[in-house]
């Protein structure tokens, strides 16, 4: 079922196709934007949004192009009122913006690639290659933020990595053309330089993955998820209620899918947890010196954005059980206000055991199942998919997964040779070692919109009187006061984690209510100080950061990472500023992230990687807010085992006559 769009929207939820396409509509009318304008998204300005009703006109940036006079403006605008009241939108201020500095559209790549291909430099050295077709390559433009050339650097570039398919239906990303780097003015759309580092024979062995590729498919047994009496939770616009949880769903350009206003009812009171949480930006650097390797470091989300690559779940859905879709409206390249049908899947799940305990002693058992609420969209970036499931628990629990599939990034390389900073993954194909880091963006609101930041560790007792048994372990708790130590770093191995404090709010053991933070996916970076890569993401040298709110600090790696000056914006600059964080409205930012050493196994397409991290109540409430939860159905006891089907073993799921055998 597909959500009917909401034609009167509240004040945080995502901007509506009719409130995109009034806002360019005015914008055309300057003539300022030329005849060839190109578009880089249309946000709403939370900050600015009013509160009142619904249909308001709303405030929104959107940042527009004029290719052929090198310039970019970031347009200030409000939205037509909507829900059938008369108006249209307006423009009220246009901000100069650097002209190489906004990301990238699709509609921009493809632009670019069809250019490319008709290069005469590119097409002569594509036929060195043996390859004349030139409708079957493909050029993916790839940001060059850091990488470029100095004679070059005052244009809008991009650079290309080449790709070969044997048919239309080809997987192009298993055939890399090795050695061919074009480096492209994206505004006159020409190749300004062709580096040509050699020829190297072409991989021979199809990638395709589709059924039957490899053989005939194996047989699996039918597995039904069936919810007789409909979902659980319930929808009205983009809020959600689901058990004691209650949100709003938003979606960005820059972020693709936002929950808004994530709280837990508790007895007759809704304690706020989260103002508003999203994946705010990629980094994935590649570790390869290869010449046709080394540049691909991206920011997905900043030199490209979240929300135009969001997938819509009508080519492919994910999820099973009741689904509710949401839809979502973006604006394109080409300035065309466009819907993602299904951008965002709302399902539950089960998920195994919540609690269990069998007394043995007497032969009872209380066990829970544990069901959970998924939040889910799926993003496309090239070769790569990115899944990303805000998941709610019954505990208490907000988990966010990321799921890494997809095709990986390779790179030609010559008979006989072996790759020193990759892997073999296919005859002339290797995939070089990289890493994806995720910056994850929490304005904080635990119990309130005043928190605290305080770091949690353990720690062996050193006072001997104390600790005459050398066991003794304590918690050392310190509070992160300012942003001069407000980049912090994970350490599994102390149990090191963070509390989210409400300082002005108690629980029965007059501790502070609090939200607990732990990190568990995190890499280093191994790149040399002073290179490129270490210099342009300097959020990743820190597993969580933590600012003060302020409405112009939205992006992690600043507002315009591309062609950027290296670490001039972003999270580590703000930092220098050394505001106070005790008792702030207190913006979070962890950074979660995995090294990918890559296998033969993640060839042709890669089994899902799943990375997350957690948010956990830690004194929020005064004991397991989970007790309430119902036993299952006797009906619903998927456990049973009918009588003899439980073999030699003996211990049949209804068997309670057991003794008690001791340990
Ligand atoms: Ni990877």
């Amino acid at each position: 079922m597909t959500q009917v769009p909401t034609v009167t929207p509240a004040r945080l939820d995502p901007l509506t196709v009719a409130e995109i396409a009034g806002v360019v509509t005015a914008i055309r009318a300057d003539p300022r934007i030329g005849d060839n304008p190109r578009f880089w998204g249309i946000a709403l300005d939370e900050a600015l949004a009013p509160a009142g009703l619904e249909g308001s006109p709303r405030p929104v940036r959107v940042v527009v192009m004029n290719p052929d006079a090198h310039a970019a403006w970031e347009v200030s605008a409000w939205t037509a009122p909507a829900g059938g009241q008369t108006g249209a939108a307006v423009v009220n201020g246009w901000r100069d913006v650097d002209a190489r500095r906004p990301g990238v559209s699709s509609e921009e790549a493809r632009m670019v690639a069809a250019a490319a291909r008709k290069d005469p430099g590119l097409i002569a050295a594509l036929a060195k290659r043996g390859i004349t077709d030139v409708s079957l390559v493909w050029v993916d433009p790839e940001s060059i933020t850091g990488f470029e050339p100095d004679d070059l650097s005052d244009r809008r570039l991009s650079w290309g990595t080449v790709w070969y398919r044997e048919s239309v239906e080809d997987n192009g990303y298993a055939r890399p053309v090795a050695g061919l780097v074009p480096i492209i003015d994206l505004e006159t759309l020409e190749v300004v330089r062709l580096e040509d580092h050699g020829v190297v024979p072409m991989a021979t062995e199809t990638g395709m993955y589709s059924s039957g590729t490899w053989g005939p498919d194996r047989t699996v047994a039918p597995l039904e998820i069936v919810q007789p009496q409909g979902p659980g939770f319930s929808v009205d616009g983009q809020l959600v209620r689901w058990q004691n949880w209650s949100f709003r769903i938003g979606f960005t350009h820059r972020e693709g899918l936002v929950l808004h206003e994530l709280s837990y009812r508790d007895g007759d009171v809704e304690r706020p947890v989260v103002k508003r949480a999203a994946v705010n930006e990629m980094y994935v650097p590649y570790l390869d010196s290869d010449p046709t390797a080394y540049r691909k470091n991206f920011f997905d989300w900043g030199e490209y954005g979240a929300g135009p690559l969001t997938a819509s779940l009508e080519l492919g859905c994910d999820c099973l059980g009741e689904i509710r879709y949401f839809d979502a409206a973006v604006l394109d390249g080409h300035g065309e206000a466009k819907t993602i049908a299904n951008a965002i899947c709302l399902h539950e799940e089960d998920a195994s055991i919540l609690w269990k305990h069998v007394n043995t002693r007497t032969g009872s058992a209380e066990v829970r199942r544990s069901r959970r609420l998924v939040i889910s969209a799926f993003a496309t970036v090239a070769n790569y998919d990115y899944g990303f499931y805000w998941t709610l628990y019954q505990d208490g629990a907000i988990e966010l997964e990321i799921k890494l599939t997809g095709i990986m990034s390779v790179s030609g390389i010559a008979d006989g040779e072996r790759p020193r900073y990759g892997r073999m993954i296919a005859p002339n194909v290797q995939a070089p070692t990289h890493q994806h880091y995720f910056g994850i963006r929490l304005d904080m609101a635990v119990d309130g919109e005043l928190n605290r930041l305080v770091e949690v560790h353990a720690e062996a007792e050193e006072d001997e009187e104390l600790n005459p048994y050398g066991n003794a372990c304590k918690l050392v708790e310190t509070v992160i006061g300012s942003e001069s130590v407000g980049g912090r770093k994970a350490d599994p191995a102390r149990a090191l984690h963070w509390r989210i404090e409400n300082d002005h709010k108690a629980n029965r053991y007059g501790d502070p209510t609090a939200y607990r933070l732990a990190i568990n996916n995190t890499t280093g970076l191994f790149a040399r100080p002073g290179s490129v890569v270490e210099r342009k993401a300097p959020f990743v040298s820190k597993h969580l950061w933590a600012t003060p709110y302020a409405a112009e600090e939205r992006f992690i790696a600043g507002e315009y990472p591309n062609q950027a000056p290296l670490g001039e914006d972003g999270v580590q600059a703000w930092q220098q500023a050394d505001r106070p964080l005790e008792n702030s409205r207190l913006v979070l930012w962890p950074v979660i992230g995995v090294h990918h050493f890559p296998r033969p196994e993640q060839w042709p397409i890669m089994p899902v990687d799943t990375i997350s991290f957690r948010l956990e109540p830690d004194g929020f409430f005064d004991r397991n807010p989970s007790l309430d939860v119902p036993p299952a159905e006797p009906d619903g006891d998927h456990c049973a085992v009918p009588t003899g089907a439980a073999g030699d073993h003996g211990h049949g799921g209804h068997d309670h006559d057991h003794g008690h055998h001791g340990h």
